[in-house]
């Protein structure tokens, strides 16, 4: 039995949230988190990827299309990077993507950005449990719906 959540049934409704994080830094802030045994909201999929830089825009929309309801980008701190300059150019990009969420109907507050080091298990479990409170609060995204895609 499927629920139409925009139809109102929000009982069974739980976001989806993606979250496309470093490898050096938030990847293991976050595994730390989960080894440390911190209590986080489980609608998280972590992807993990070389850098904060490697976060083509494309990828925060195609998982707006598919279904997510919450996308979190996290890498290092600044001056931290791994590859030096990776996520200065992050940023930059991250800042028109605001621009380009907003044009396409996607409210901002959907998206987080956070930089959070190897050290900072802590700061994880914030992360991931206001972005699912907030996101819980905006309900379900049904703007970038992909024609036949899974809910
Ligand atoms: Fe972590 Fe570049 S290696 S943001």
């Amino acid at each position: 039995m499927t629920h139409d959540v925009r139809q109102g049934d929000r009982s069974a409704w739980s976001p989806k949230i993606v979250a496309f994080v470093c490898n050096w830094c938030t990847y293991t802030g976050a595994d730390l988190a989960g080894t440390s045994r911190l209590k986080m909201e489980p609608n998280v999929r972590v992807i993990k990827l070389p850098c904060s830089s490697r976060v083509n825009p494309l990828f925060i929309i195609k998982a707006f299309e598919r279904g997510a309801d919450g996308v979190i980008v996290s890498g290092c701190h600044t001056g931290d990077c791994h590859y030096s300059t990776g996520n200065f150019h992050a940023r930059r990009r991250f800042s028109i993507l605001h621009d380009l969420l907003h044009f396409m109907g996607v409210d901002n507050d959907r998206v987080t950005f956070a930089w959070v080091s190897a050290s900072e298990g802590n700061k994880w479990q914030e992360v991931v449990n206001e972005t699912t409170a907030r996101v819980k609060q905006l309900g379900p995204v049904a703007a970038l719906e992909e024609k036949g895609g899974a809910r």
